[in-house]
Order: C-alpha cells, then sequence, then structure tokens
C-alpha cells in the first residue's frame, strides 16, 4: 500500500476519468470517492515505483511549463515527470534534525506519525524556485527549492542556508489540513499556527508589507475550521478586482446549542 497515495494522482493526470454506470433511474452524482479497486479496474493507474516508507503524498503542484509534477511526502519532496512517474524521479530528503525529532518525541508526540517533517505547502516562487515547507516535527519550516530554468537541466535541490520559520505558513500538526497561495511573492495561508492547534488564521506572510492575520480566537471569523483549498478568481477584467477565496468546513457560530459543520 505504500503506493496508494500515487495512485490517484496518476490516473488523474491521464485525462481519461472513467466513467461509471450509474443506475438509470438514479440522477448522476458528482463522484468524490474512487476506491482502490475501482481504480485498478480501470487501468489507468500507473504505480509509483520507489518506495519511500511513507503512505503521506499530500501536496501536489502541476508545473506544466516544466512537465513535471511535485509531491510533497513525508520527509521528501519528488519532482515526478509528467508523462512517466517513473522515469528518473529527482528526489530530496528533508527531514527534521535528530534533536529536533527528540525533542518532539519528549513532548509527547508519535515518533513516526507525527515527528517527521510532513510537507505541507509547495508553491511557484519563481521562473527557478519553489517554495516548499514541512511541519519539521511540530517546528515547522520552509525554504527554496532550485527547479532549474528548465527541465532539462535536471535541477532540483534544497536551498539549506535559506531555511526559515514556518509559523504562519505550515501547521505543527501533520493532521490539520491547511490551504494556501503564493501571489505576487506574498504567501497567504490559512492555518493552525500553534502548537496545540487551536489557533487557526489565514495569514499573509513573506513579501514586503508586514506580516497580517485574521482575528485570534474569533469565531466570528473562523471557528475550528479545517481548511481545503485557496483559489484566486478574478472579480473583472480590472487585476486590482481579484480576490483569493478561502474554502473551508466549520462548526456553525450560529446556532451553538446544536453546532453543525457548514461549508464556506
Ligand atoms: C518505516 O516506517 C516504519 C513506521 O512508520 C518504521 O517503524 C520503520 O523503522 C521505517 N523503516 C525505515 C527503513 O525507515
Ligand atoms: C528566484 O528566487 C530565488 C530565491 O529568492 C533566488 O535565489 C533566484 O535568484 C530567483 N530566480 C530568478 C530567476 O529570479
Amino acid at each position: 500500500m505504500l503506493v496508494a497515495g500515487l495512485l490517484l494522482w496518476a490516473s488523474l493526470l491521464t485525462g481519461a476519468w472513467p466513467s461509471f454506470p450509474t443506475q438509470d433511474h438514479l440522477p448522476a452524482t458528482p463522484r468524490v470517492r474512487l476506491s482502490f479497486k475501482e481504480l485498478k479496474a480501470t487501468g489507468t493507474a500507473h504505480f509509483f515505483n520507489f518506495l519511500l516508507n511513507t503512505t503521506d503524498y499530500r501536496i501536489l503542484l502541476k508545473d506544466e511549463d516544466h512537465d513535471r509534477m511535485y509531491v510533497g511526502s513525508k520527509d521528501y519532496v519528488l519532482s515526478l515527470d509528467l508523462h512517466d512517474i517513473n522515469r528518473e524521479p529527482l528526489i530530496i530528503h528533508w527531514a527534521a534534525s535528530p534533536q529536533r525529532i527528540e525533542e518532539c518525541v519528549l513532548s509527547g508526540k508519535d515518533v513516526n506519525g507525527e515527528c517527521g517533517n510532513f510537507v505541507r505547502l509547495i508553491q511557484p516562487w519563481n521562473r527557478t524556485h519553489l517554495y516548499v515547507c514541512g511541519t519539521g516535527a511540530y517546528n515547522p519550516m520552509c525554504t527554496y527549492v532550485n527547479r532549474g530554468r528548465r527541465a532539462q537541466d535536471y535541477i532540483f535541490y534544497l536551498e539549506p542556508e535559506r531555511l526559515e520559520s514556518g509559523k504562519g505558513k505550515c501547521p505543527y500538526d501533520p493532521k490539520l489540513d491547511t490551504a494556501s497561495a503564493l501571489i505576487n511573492e506574498e504567501l497567504y495561508a490559512g492555518v493552525y499556527i500553534d502548537f496545540m492547534g487551536t489557533d487557526a488564521a489565514i495569514f499573509r506572510t513573506l513579501g514586503k508589507q508586514t506580516a497580517m492575520r485574521t482575528d485570534q480566537y474569533n469565531s466570528r471569523w473562523l471557528n475550528d475550521p479545517s481548511f481545503i483549498h485557496a483559489e484566486l478568481i478574478p472579480d473583472s477584467a480590472e487585476r486590482n478586482d481579484d480576490k483569493l477565496y478561502f474554502f473551508f468546513r466549520e462548526r456553525s457560530a450560529e446556532a451553538p446549542q446544536s453546532p453543525a459543520v457548514y461549508a464556506r
């Protein structure tokens, strides 16, 4: 099952999304889940053959200019060929320091499930670099990855001397989802920013302006959100009117007696 996480992505990329027979009398409903068995039956899945000893393949970024796909995993960042994910993948090993892992374990966290560097953010930074963040064994960290100017350059390495804090960009807890967008060298992230995972905010960091966040512990803004996605959607032809939408689920604050979870 080590490869399961990458299977779905591979199938999506082939563009041959299979259509399944629906029962005639039922209206077709959007498919949100595809079982492993169904996926295999389509014959469109490609297995990723490199064993990284993890099933945590989360972050996916398609780079059509370079024909690559970047994948964030536990302790690894991968760059795969969009046309054949097994053709000479470029693999960066990016783990937390042994000292940090030890501190993480001493604070009561699980050595395999929590005290790794779970890569949770990969964003294009400029023509040559990506910006990446990981949970860093409960001490979020970010840095730049050089991916070269052209795919043929075959360049893919971390800039370790550019390592910086990932606070407000990446969660401490790998189980908490985050959503982010990097626009004009400014990073917008919906993220839980504290060790305990109770303080959720939408953050603006990097760039030249001072960092900004939504109100702390203000349930009118966010109430135990589970971040899904961030997407820039233009309002009109005027670029200055562009809006960044955050999609998330949260507990309702409208009826505190009977809390429900809503999509926002
Ligand atoms: C692989 O992961 C398991 C649990 O996540 C761990 O117990 C084991 O030591 C790891 N193996 C290697 C070779 O890293
Ligand atoms: C992209 O950004 C990186 C990191 O700041 C920098 O070192 C590099 O020179 C930049 N590349 C280009 C083409 O601007």
